[in-house]
């Protein structure tokens, strides 16, 4: 396992043409953080040219309110404006996953002034599930986790909010919404049955991954509609994070993998030894294992700048003392840096010893990657370190499985309490057909 402990990831997404850009459409987004997700959102968001307005950037995080307040701040300089529609979304874990044409006439379609995400449930608070207008078909709650409206509209919706960054969003907007005088005021309507936002939570199985060509949507199953925005917030974030991995356009049959060779960092430009990321290799030896002496030969001859590594070998063998001590005799001092922990020095167990190794790399600002490997593995091929690098990601994990047989140390979904689950795409990723 490689693990990069410093810089974060930014991937951009290939834009599809700007044949679907639209100039009086804004997207409205609450990021105190650049986190994974929000990047995620960025490129969907990028691929199909979205204009997107991102707030409260270099905040600390206080809670929901903070997005109404922002928000509020935000449609000041919008207050008369009739004709801009503004997109309000959370945006760590969504999705875009059509462009703005197609939202701005599912908007229109929906004929109301500002038209809110649908959920399955009362929240905050179930209590108020009855005094929520009867619907004949689809989700009847409001969710406050993306919307839109006219910005004038919004405009209104938000001018009466003094709350606290404490409180909750979706609850002021629903006592709005079950206000009838401010329902109509506002012009408010909820989209019932996704064709607009998706909601995945509490209705994971309504969603499937739908391929068209060159680009992956997620299909409601059961109101047959094809929604523009995926919103996985709590539990439903590890379906988001599966739809993510081709909705909008991140892996299709017809292209592969379109993210990954982005942003890749080439080592072949280096020109002195000196140059290359420092790296802290972590080697485990848990367990009697045969070929250790072809292990540590293998390890030497790495293609990659030893003063560039530092090695940390934990040992709780025995019987491979002679093996290690062997190697380093050799070949210690041509390393940037070497610590032993043999046998002696026993941890009470083993995992402290591997989380030892990482903090050496933590320690040091110099350290760039952390390389884990235990002694059982054979690296057959000597550049390994360099590729690995070279592919740019926070982390790398290989996957393990077996000849013939549909075993593997990769798990394609999560059940709710934490075991193996069977997703659709598991027998193609193990069988190295979605790469
Ligand atoms: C490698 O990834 C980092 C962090 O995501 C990014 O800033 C950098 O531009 C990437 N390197 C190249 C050569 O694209
Ligand atoms: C919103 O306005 C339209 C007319 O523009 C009207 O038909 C509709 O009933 C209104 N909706 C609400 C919830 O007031
Ligand atoms: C090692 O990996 C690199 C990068 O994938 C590849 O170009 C090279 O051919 C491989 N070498 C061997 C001996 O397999």
């Amino acid at each position: 396992m490689l693990l990069r402990l410093l810089t974060p990831l930014l991937l951009s997404c290939v834009a599809l043409g700007a044949q679907d850009s639209a100039d009086n459409l804004l997207v409205l987004t609450v990021a105190t953080e650049e986190t994974d997700g929000f990047r995620r959102f960025q490129r969907s968001a990028q691929c199909f040219n979205y204009k997107v307005k991102i707030l409260g950037q270099e905040e600390e995080w206080h809670g929901d309110g903070q997005k109404v307040r922002l928000l509020k701040a935000a449609l000041e300089q919008y207050a008369d404006n009739e004709d801009l529609v503004i997109l309000f979304t959370e945006s760590y874990d969504v999705v875009l996953a059509s462009g703005p044409a197609e939202l701005l006439k599912k908007f229109k379609q929906a004929k109301s002034k500002v038209v809110f995400s649908a959920e399955a449930v009362a929240y905050p608070e179930r209590r108020l599930e009855p005094k929520y207008p009867y619907v004949s078909e689809g989700k009847r709650f409001l969710g406050s986790g993306a919307f839109i409206g006219y910005a004038s509209h919004l405009h209104k919706l938000v001018a009466e909010w003094d709350g606290d960054d404490e409180t909750s969003d979706q609850l002021f907007y629903t006592k709005i919404f079950l206000d009838p005088v401010k329902r109509e005021k506002v012009n408010i309507t909820l989209d019932h049955r996704c064709r607009i936002f998706q909601n995945i939570h509490g209705s994971e199985g309504d969603v499937v991954l739908k391929f068209e060509n060159g680009r992956v949507r997620a299909r409601n199953m059961v109101y047959d509609t094809l929604p523009v925005l995926i919103n996985g917030k709590g539990p439903s974030k590890l379906l988001l994070n599966y739809l993510g991995n081709y909705v909008p356009r991140v892996w299709t049959f017809e292209t592969g993998c379109v993210i990954c060779d982005e942003g890749l960092r080439s080592l072949s430009g280096l020109k002195t030894d000196d140059s290359f990321p420092l790296v802290v290799v972590g080697i485990f030896i848990e367990q009697p294992t045969p070929f250790v002496s072809e292990f540590f030969k293998r390890l030497s001859n790495l293609q990659y700048p030893k003063k560039r590594i530092q090695l940390y070998i934990a040992n709780h063998e025995t019987h491979h003392q002679k093996h290690v001590e062997k190697f380093l005799q050799v070949h210690s001092l041509e390393y940037n840096n070497v610590k032993y922990v043999g046998p002696e020095e026993a941890l009470s167990n083993f995992a402290e010893a591997r989380n030892a190794g990482m903090d050496i790399c933590r320690q040091n600002p110099e350290c760039e990657y952390y390389f884990s490997i235990d002694v059982q593995v054979v690296l057959k091929n000597s550049s390994v370190l360099r590729t690995l690098i070279e592919q740019n990601k926070s982390i790398l994990a290989p996957m393990v499985s077996r000849n013939q047989d549909l075993w593997s140390n990769f798990w394609g979904a999560l059940s709710s309490d934490g075991f193996y689950a069977r997703s659709e795409d598991y027998i193609d990723i193990v069988q190295r057909q979605r790469m």
